[in-house]
Formats: C-alpha cells, structure tokens, sequence
C-alpha cells in the first residue's frame, strides 16, 4: 500500500481550505460565539490579579485601609472565580462542538463511501480510507477545539499585557520587550525545526498502520509461509524510524520550552535591575514592580501556546486536503434524474437483456467485447467459461458495480442507468464465490437489517437449502454469534448461509456465480434440490464451473475471452462439437477421476 498521500506536508495556512472548514462551523455559530466571548472574557480577567497586587502595595497597605484591602480581597477572589467559570464555559462549549462536528464530518465521510463505486474501492486501499475517517478527522478536531478559537485567546492575553504594561510605565515596558526579538529567533527555530519532524512522524504513522492492517488481514499466509521472523525484522525497521522520528521532535520541544522560560527569566532579570534601581530612586511605585514581574511571567505562555498551535494547524491543513480530495471524488453511479421509470410488480420475475456491452476494467485492455444476451421473465440461463473469461464482469455489471462502457443493460426493458441504483439492486439476490458475513448472529447475516424478514421467514429459507443440517447442531442455533468476515463457519457453511439469505429476499432475479464449488458432494446435491424451489418463478442467471450442475438449464452461454462465442441447452450445444464441448470433454475426465469425494458437512 502506498502512503505517498501521507507524505505531502502542502502549506501551514491555506485560505481555500481554511474557508471550507469554516463552513464546519457555521451550523454551531451560537456556540462558537459563546465559547470566543468566554475565551475573550478569561484573557481579560488574568489581566486583574497583578493590577490587584499593585493597588495593595502601592495604595491600601501604606493607607492602613484595611477596608479597603478586604475590598481587594473580594475582588481578586471574584476575578479568580470568574476566570474558573469562564474557562470551563470555553472548554465544555469547544470541545462539544468539535465533537459534533467530527460526528457531522464522519457521517458525511461514510455516506460518501457509500456512493462511490467498486472501481475507485480497487484503486484505493482499505488502510489509508480508515486514516481518512479516523486519524484525519481527529486532527481537525483539534484545529477547531485548542486551535481556531483559542488563538483568540492567547493574542487578546498579549495585546492586552502589553497594553497595561505601557499604560503603567512605558520606559519600564520598553526594557521588559528588549527580549521580544529572542524570542522570535527561538520561536521561528522551533517552527522551521519542528515542521520537518511533524511531517517525518506522519509519514511513518501512516507506513505502520498500512503495513499492520495489511500483515493482520494476512495472518495466516504469514504464519503459513513463516515469514514471522522476516515480517518482524521489518516492522521493527518502521516502528524504528517512527519511534526516533518522535524522539527528534520530543528533543525540539524539549529545548524550546525551557528556552522560552530561560527568555522570561533574562526579562525579569532586566525588570529587576531597571526597574528596581528606579523604584530605588523613587521613580516608580514598588507595586508597579511587582505588577511588572507578574506581567511578565504571564507573557511568555500564550506566545509558546502559540507556536504549538502552528502545528496543529499545519497538521489540520494536511488533513483537510485529503479529506476534502476523498469527499470531492465524483460519484461515477449516478442516480437519474428525473420521474422513476415504471417497473414491473414485486415479485414478478424480471426480463434481463445485454445489448452490445463492453467493458474495460483498465482501459485498453477490454474484459468484455460486444455482449448481448436476452433471459426472458423466468428463464434460468447459465453463463460457463475459463477463469477471467469475464463472468463474474457481467453480474457486476448488471447490477452497477461499475458503470458499462458501451452498449446497454435492461431489465424489463428499463436502461439500468435510468433506475435508482437502490432500487435496482433490490430486485436481485446474489451468491457469490467469497461470501461475506458481517460480525452478529446466523439470523442476523440472513435478515441482514431487514426487520420485514419474520423469524419464520429466516427459518423456512434455512430449511429450504438445507442449512439447518449444520445450524441446529451448534449450541445456539440461529441465534449463534458469527465473528468477524464469518471466521468461525467453514466456506461451505458460509455458502449455504448465502443461499439462505437470497431465499429470504424473494428476489425477483436470482444469481449464482460458483455457488456449488465450495460444498462436498453430498451437500451439493441438497442445494441442487433446493434450488430446484429457489429458481422457480425467478429469472436466474448462474455462473459455473463444474458443468454438472448445468445441463438442466434453459440455455447456456458460452463466454470466450469476453467474447459470447455459443449459446442453446446442454443437448445443443454438445451437438456443436466447439468450445463448449471441449469444456465437457475435460471435466467428464475430471469429474470420473474425483468421483467418490465425500467429505462430512460441517
Ligand atoms: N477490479 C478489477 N480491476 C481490474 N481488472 C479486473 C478486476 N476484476 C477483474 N478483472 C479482470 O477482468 C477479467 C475478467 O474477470 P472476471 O472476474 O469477470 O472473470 P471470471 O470469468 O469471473 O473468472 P473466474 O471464473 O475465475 O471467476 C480478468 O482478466 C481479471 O483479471
Ligand atoms: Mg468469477
């Protein structure tokens, strides 16, 4: 998998983007005003204390006020409560809308996925789209909660210290920012330093997590083929790179926040030495001294707070493109515009016609040339051919998995492109070669969500293709948990769970692709026979390997290289003596070499 995305770092402030997650925003504006009226609020009250310390020093201790000093009392503590307050008010408010938003981001994000078609999922690997809806979205999180609002707060704190400092004593406030220029250095330092390695780590975040979800999936071929030892000296190499990558950061960060510090003591220092020799000399107050040392120490925090924020920000740009690029990808399938065209009732089987198709998966290399067939309302056709002859391409196709290239597809004479492709697919049921289940119980993976399927329903379509052989005898039966990707069923089972489950729908259309070759022989026989019931009434189309299980099929076509080179039942196409007679020829052999292969269900 490649993590070439992750690696482009792209601009620390992008004002497009910027505007489109702003937009984010926009349905919490009461919030996020609320929560800047707090923040602005707090910045103003951490103004008070120093103030409140120099009125004590400078005027109520010398007049013996003691009424006066109670007064400063209440206030400082009132000043201190408040702050409290309003700090929480800006944390609760921030971090509930960022939470929303993330949910709102997240939500759009799957019902995107959703749309888009099975070409751009082939293109795209499962690990960097998890990133996407995880790991990005996270870090607009953080933009929104300490960024974008709480930058307010940090440059109202500076403006206004600065603004007391010179309104108190200028003099004295042109000592205390001499150090302001070191503080730049230190600060552009640390940005230009910690930028590379926030990149470095990101990219080697992005390398483990594609190299884990890959080797997981991939266990068994791993422990298989004993590559552990090879598997681990290589994750060790990455998780290498990311650990010191972080170290290096850690020591940037390490550096500058003392740094920052040791800039705030050198002013203090100068506050001290400056500012005490006038205070010696009666040109300033000594609470105006003290004010100054607590102004300064207050100084310092917003600007280091500040530079940190430049990452998040950096961070959240990245992120944004690539989240903006996945939510911009076009949605290929579209829906017609338009009145719904006129269908036949539920429950009537559905006419099916190919009409000079063709397809291309990558383009230049055509997987099917000129196609057309017709299944007339109830009609059971089988599609035979070698592997990657395209059989598969033409139930994808039917069904808008992808879009065709050329030629058209209908159903009851209706262009598939002028249907809702919701609606489409409802008219079909599918058992394919890799059945997959979803984490839940047996029933569960039968009804998949569809609560109109009664429990006696589930259980009639169980018996009818002979599952309950194998689900009455585990300890829950129907209601027996199945793990993820139906791990803990065999693919026999899980193939006759899919025939279950295609029952259930009532399907106006059914299609098979390879649904027998997973089973033993003498299950193969009890799905023959049920499927007998299945297929009566539904337009079938069936897709097979092992001809046995054809040749009482209405028609059969026969699918060369992506080409429809014969057509007509068992008996006819024999009579041809062509391809698909060389095909019976090889698998008669075949079938009588493997003939007595019984294996126990289950
Ligand atoms: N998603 C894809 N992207 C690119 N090429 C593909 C894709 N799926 C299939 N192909 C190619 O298209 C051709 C036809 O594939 P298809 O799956 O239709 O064959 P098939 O007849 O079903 O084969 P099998 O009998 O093995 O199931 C093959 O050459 C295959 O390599
Ligand atoms: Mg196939």
């Amino acid at each position: 998998m490649s993590s070439h995305e992750e690696d482009v770092l792209g601009k620390a402030y992008d004002a497009r983007l910027m505007r489109r997650l702003l937009t984010y925003l926009r349905p919490y504006r009461p919030q996020v005003a609320l929560a800047i009226a707090a923040i602005v609020g707090h910045s103003l009250l951490e103004l008070a204390p120093p103030y409140l310390t120099k009125l004590v020093i400078d005027r109520y201790i010398p007049a013996r006020d003691l009424s006066g000093l109670g007064t400063i009392a209440i206030f400082f503590f009132l000043t201190l409560a408040g702050s409290f307050a309003l700090e929480y008010l800006q944390t609760w408010t921030m971090q509930m809308t960022g939470q929303r938003i993330m949910f709102d981001l997240r939500m759009q994000l799957y019902r995107h996925l959703h749309r888009l078609d099975l070409r751009f999922y082939d293109r795209n690997p499962v690990g960097r789209l998890m990133t996407r809806v995880t790991t990005d979205v996270d870090v607009l999180n953080e933009l929104f909660t300490s960024g974008v609002v709480s930058v307010f707060g940090d440059v109202f704190t500076l403006v206004g210290i600065m603004a007391v400092l010179v309104w108190m004593d200028w003099r004295l406030a042109m000592v205390a920012f001499s150090v302001l220029p070191l503080i730049v250095l230190i600060t552009q330092w640390f940005r230009s330093r910690v930028r590379g390695s926030y990149r470095t780590v990101r990219t080697w975040i992005a390398r483990i997590n594609a190299y884990l979800q890959e080797r997981i999936t991939g266990m068994s071929t791993v422990q298989l083929f004993r590559r552990e030892q090879r598997d681990f000296a290589d994750f060790d190499e990455i998780d290498r790179q990311h650990r010191d990558a972080n170290v290096e950061s850690i020591f940037y960060y390490a550096v500058f926040y003392p740094a920052v510090e040791f800039v705030g003591a050198i002013a203090a220092s100068l506050i001290i030495w400056v500012g005490g020799g006038w205070s010696a000399q009666g040109a300033l107050t000594l609470g105006s001294l003290v004010a100054f040392l607590q102004y300064s120490q207050r100084f310092f925090r917003p600007i280091s707070d500040m530079s940190e924020k430049f990452n998040i920000l950096q961070g959240a740009m990245a992120s944004s493109e690539r989240i903006f690029a996945l939510l911009d990808t076009p949605v290929a399938i579209q829906e017609p515009h338009g009145s719904a065209p006129h269908l036949a009732p539920v429950g009537a089987p559905a006419a099916i016609a190919f009409e000079h198709v063709s397809f291309a998966y990558v383009e230049g290399e055509p997987v099917l040339k000129d196609v057309s067939f017709r299944v007339e309302p109830g009609q059971r056709v089988a599609i035979v051919g070698a592997t990657g002859s395209g059989k598969t391409t033409i139930v994808s196709l039917l069904l808008r998995f992808y879009e065709v290239q050329e030629g058209r597809i209908t159903v009851d004479g209706v262009d598939i492109r002028e249907m809702d492709p919701a609606s489409l697919r409802t008219l079909f049921a599918l058992v394919l070669q890799d059945v997959h289940l979803f984490s839940g119980t047996i029933a569960g993976n039968i009804r998949l969500g569809h609560e109109s399927i009664t429990d006696e329903a589930v259980r009639r379509a169980v018996e009818a293709v002979h599952a309950d052989n194998f689900i009455d005898r585990l300890p829950l039966g129907l209601q027996t948990p199945v793990a993820e990707r139906g791990a803990t069923l065999s693919v026999g089972q899980k193939q006759l769970l899919s025939f279950a489950r295609a029952l259930a729908f009532d399907p106006r259309v059914l299609i098979l692709d390879e649904a027998t070759s997973s089973v033993d022989t003498e299950t193969e026989l009890l799905i023959r026979d049920a499927l007998k019931v299945v297929m009566r009434g539904r337009t079938t189309i069936a897709i097979a390997h092992r001809l046995s299980t054809i040749q009482d099929m209405d028609r059969i076509l026969v699918l060369h290289k992506g080409q429809l080179r014969e057509s007509g039942t068992h008996q006819e196409l024999l009579a041809q003596r062509g391809i698909y007679h060389r095909l019976y020829q090889l698998q008669f052999k075949d079938d009588a070499a493997q003939a007595p292969r019984l294996h126990p269900v289950g």
